[in-house]
């Protein structure tokens, strides 16, 4: 049978409190509505189209313009629902462009929903049966309950705001993911209408339709609640990270990875790791990471888009983006690699060092307080405390080049464009504004003068 999803992500979110429409804020580092995607795209579907309104175009760019998943193989279909007129005016929005047997609603506000659960769903619907997703909770506050009848089959779902106080009593939601005749839903669509307490044109009315019709209603209860939890609040996203965050923690410690608190990791994007690695506390990864065999970041670091070969130590406070660290490198604490930034297998990156779009050889080191931007830098190249390269002279920007074993003392200033050839040697404080040829001594500072009988200014 021909399946269909239908995405419902226009409404404004007004519980969040925010400017950013609902679907925009971020778990695990991705929009609420990459989530859903992900997982519509994951099973055997022939269209998805996802209802936008509040905030249409800002949705629509932000996964056009970021690679979420739909960057490669063509974006959903978007569909404008202009007022937010409820679910079941949503789901009609749609319709017109859906030709399927069956059609798989979801809520752009439910991010962690299986994909096992949703096959299991779609299993159990068929052209004359509706399957609906419910959970069992403590906290049905808010939701639309489920109403069986005394056979135990389902009968209607009542939002909160029209139950009675029995109806209220009940503790089996409404996930707001549901699979439906094509054929069928169309016409109890054409039916619904807003004669609620919200004057909104409800979906969840359709199952009354269904059932005064004989058509069955199959629901699949699940145990995991934070499974179908949709986000309406911040206490709701944030709790719903946490659980998020927790199973990537036991994906990696699966996996063989150490981390000293599992509660203190955050992976915003996808990790992968090698063996005997070990993480320390408050390290947050962002976009696409790879730790080699060995690798140890240490405590409040935060690493994104990086690949860390094996052996290499990160230490604490170090922030890395948009950088490739070879084997065995010592870096930090409180370094920060910005992008651009490659570097060779031992190579030494110490504390209140800053590199950008610089490649550094085997071997060398720059243990403390540098800038190193736009740069290339050779093998075993010692860079003392303090070195700055001027690399923006108010207009543009340029590169400074260091050969091989060159040594470059405290507190110099390499103005770019500059050479600095292999085993030349750069006398502390120096200003180097011209090449120094190979195996050259560059004293770049005026001499220094000692004046006798000197006196300090005394206090009057
Ligand atoms: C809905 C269900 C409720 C269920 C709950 C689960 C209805 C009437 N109620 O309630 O039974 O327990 O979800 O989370 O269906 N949306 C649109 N256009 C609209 C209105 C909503 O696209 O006009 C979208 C929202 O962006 C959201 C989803 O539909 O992604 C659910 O809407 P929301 O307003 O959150 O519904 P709830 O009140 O939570
Ligand atoms: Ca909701």
């Amino acid at each position: 049978m021909k399946l269909q999803i239908v995405i419902l992500a226009a409404g404004q979110g007004t519980r969040m409190f925010s400017s950013l429409p609902k679907v925009l804020h971020r778990l695990g580092g991705k929009p609420l509505l990459a989530h859903v995607l992900e997982a519509a795209a994951s099973l055997d579907n022939s269209g998805i189209h996802a209802v936008i309104g509040h905030g249409a175009e800002l949705v629509r760019q932000t996964f056009e313009s970021h690679d979420f998943p739909f960057a490669g193989i063509g974006g959903p279909n978007w569909v404008r629902q202009e007022q937010q007129l409820g679910t079941g005016h949503a789901v009609q929005q749609a319709m017109p462009h859906v030709d399927a047997d069956l059609v798989l609603v979801l809520s752009g506000d439910v991010p962690l929903v299986r994909p096992d659960t949703l096959r299991e769903l779609v299993a159990l619907a068929g052209p004359d049966k509706i399957a609906l997703l419910t959970l069992e909770t403590a906290h049905p506050e808010g939701l639309g309950r489920i109403v069986r009848g005394a056979d135990g089959t389902v009968q209607a779902i009542v939002e909160e705001r029209d139950a009675d106080p029995q109806q209220k009593r009940i503790s089996e939601v409404n996930s707001g993911i549901m699979v439906l005749p094509a054929k069928r839903l169309r016409q109890w669509l054409d039916r619904l209408d807003c004669d609620n307490a919200q004057r909104e044109y409800y979906l969840t009315d359709v199952i009354a339709m269904a059932r005064a019709e004989n058509c069955p209603v199959r629901a699949r209860k699940i145990s995991d609640g934070m499974e179908a939890q949709g986000v309406n609040d911040q206490a709701q996203l944030a709790a719903l990270e946490r659980h998020y965050q927790m199973g990537k923690a036991e994906q990696l410690m699966a996996a063989g990875v150490r981390l000293r608190d599992p509660a203190r990791v955050d992976i915003r994007g996808s990790l992968t790791t090698g063996r005997d690695v070990e993480i320390d506390v408050n390290v947050v990864f962002e976009g696409e990471v790879s730790l080699g065999d060995g690798v140890r970041i240490g405590p409040n670091c935060t690493i994104r888009d990086a690949g860390i070969a094996a052996g290499t130590r990160v230490l604490s406070g170090t922030s890395v983006e948009g950088a490739v660290i070879g084997a065995d490198c010592n870096i930090g604490p409180m370094a920060r690699l910005r992008p651009g930034t490659e570097l060779a297998e031992n190579v030494k990156i110490g504390n209140f060092v800053e590199t950008k779009k610089a490649k550094i050889g085997r071997g060398s080191k720059a243990n403390h307080l540098c800038y190193l931007g736009d740069v290339e830098v050779g093998e075993n190249v010692n860079i003392g405390a303090g070195v700055i390269v001027c690399n923006y002279d108010g207009e543009k920007k340029h590169r400074t080049t260091i050969g091989d074993n060159v040594f470059v003392g405290s507190n110099s200033v390499l103005v770019a464009p500059v050479t600095l050839q292999d085993d030349s040697f750069v006398a502390a404080g120096s200003t180097v504004s011209s090449e120094v040829p190979a195996g050259h001594l560059a004293v770049g500072r005026s001499r220094q003068k000692n004046i006798s009988r000197w006196k300090r200014p005394g206090k009057r």
